[in-house]
């Protein structure tokens, strides 16, 4: 059983599968795409471990030949170092320009072979396996690629579409449920942004979806793919409304780099945060009804997902917190942009916030 949609972008439009068990289904589908019939699988040791051979038997099935490089988990591997070690490692093997790389992994995996495919050889094929919650809802859908250096993240990367996207359900029973949680976050945003109707069917459905319901996430995951396609089709390289799917996350970078991006606040958990943050700055404008905040908190305390930076640590330095919202790489001609709701699936980008007020809002969060 799988959905499939399509990313219309062009000449580089590609189809996203969802559905249960299409890894080891995948031999068809790839062979089809893969002119030829050699692929690199890019992945890290903890996904390696539970999906890498079911990958590899499915393709050899199709005598597809695989060479597989494996790397360390997490965000330390998106490093320059780790970049271009990966980079000799592939060119080890011997590529050539119709070599494809499958990404296998993450939103770590995703973002490290998606940029790798894009320079290797000055681009070669590339396919998206996102095994966490994260990279099926949002970092496997839209081409942004790359890797972090010392003076921030993402700042190394490019726009790179892959040949195709294949979200495999069934590798979600093994993600830890924190990890999970913080997919799903990305995901209720996507309902903040613009479509309330997914947000009340996930106020009911969220539940059982997160308890391991696999129809129910491949449906939520479906509309949550479907979201970000129709707004990076509109504006693939973020000239104006892509920027609405960074609801919440100014406060949530603040709070990542405060926490010096660690596990001790993952990056959907932040984001959970900051939009809870967006939403309050929203209310306090005037803008939002307090009714609509009402509601995302109930739904925060139905599913767990964290409303208040307070449940991670109680000493936040509010200066610094302010001094991050400074530097977020979309500050724009001097000003912040923001992303803030006149409601639930009302999002809008603006320019026009009050700096002490979002001074208030950050200390009023932190403030124990
Ligand atoms: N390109 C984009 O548009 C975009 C968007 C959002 C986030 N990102 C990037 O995505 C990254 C975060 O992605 P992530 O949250 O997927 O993190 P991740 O890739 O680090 O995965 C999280 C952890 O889960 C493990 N894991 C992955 N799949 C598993 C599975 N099925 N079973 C058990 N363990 C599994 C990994 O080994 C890792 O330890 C960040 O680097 C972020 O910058 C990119
Ligand atoms: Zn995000």
């Amino acid at each position: 059983m799988s959905e499939t949609l399509r990313v219309e972008l062009g000449d580089r439009a590609y189809d996203i599968h969802v559905g249960e068990r299409l890894l080891a289904t995948c031999g068809e589908r790839i062979a089809a795409l893969v002119p030829g019939g050699k692929v690199i699988i890019v992945s890290d040791s903890t996904v390696a471990r539970f999906y890498l051979h079911r990958l590899t038997n499915a393709l050899e099935d199709k005598q597809i030949r695989c060479r597989s490089v494996i790397v360390q988990p997490g965000e330390g591997t998106k490093s320059l170092d780790a970049f271009s070690s990966l980079m000799e490692t592939i060119l080890e093997q011997k590529p050539d320009r119709a070599t494809t790389l499958i990404a296998l992994g993450g939103g770590v995996i995703g973002d490290l072979t998606g940029f790798a495919a894009s320079v290797l050889l000055r681009g070669i094929p590339f396919i998206q396996i996102p095994t966490t919650l994260l990279s099926q809802v949002d970092s496997s859908v839209g081409g942004k690629t790359g890797i972090n250096s010392k003076f921030g993240k993402n700042l190394i990367g490019s726009f790179y579409q892959p040949l195709m996207v294949l979200a495999d359900v069934t590798t979600l029973a093994t993600l830890d449920k924190r990890e999970l949680l913080a997919g799903y976050a990305e995901m209720v945003k996507y309902g903040f942004i613009n479509d309330p109707e997914f947000f009340h069917w996930l106020d009911k459905n969220g539940p059982a979806l997160l308890a391991g319901d696999l129809k129910l996430m491949s449906h939520a995951i479906v509309k949550s793919c479907a979201a970000k396609a129709a707004i990076v089709a509109a504006d693939e390289k973020e000239q104006n409304i892509r920027a609405l799917l960074n609801f919440g996350h100014t406060f949530a970078h603040a709070l990542e780099a405060e926490t010096g991006f660690s596990d001790t606040l993952l990056h959907g958990e932040a984001v959970a945060i900051g939009m809870v943050m967006a939403f309050k700055t929203s209310v306090r404008m005037g803008l939002c009804p307090q009714h609509d905040l009402d509601s995302v908190l109930s739904h925060y305390e139905k599913t767990g997902l964290p409303s208040s930076p307070l449940s991670v640590k109680k000493d936040w330095d509010i200066e610094r917190l302010i001094e991050h919202f400074t530097r977020d790489k979309k500050v724009a001609n001097g000003k912040l942009t923001f992303i803030l709701a006149r409601g639930i699936g009302k999002a809008f980008i603006t320019q026009e916030v009050n700096p002490d007020l979002l001074r208030d809002i950050l200390a009023q969060a932190v403030a124990a």
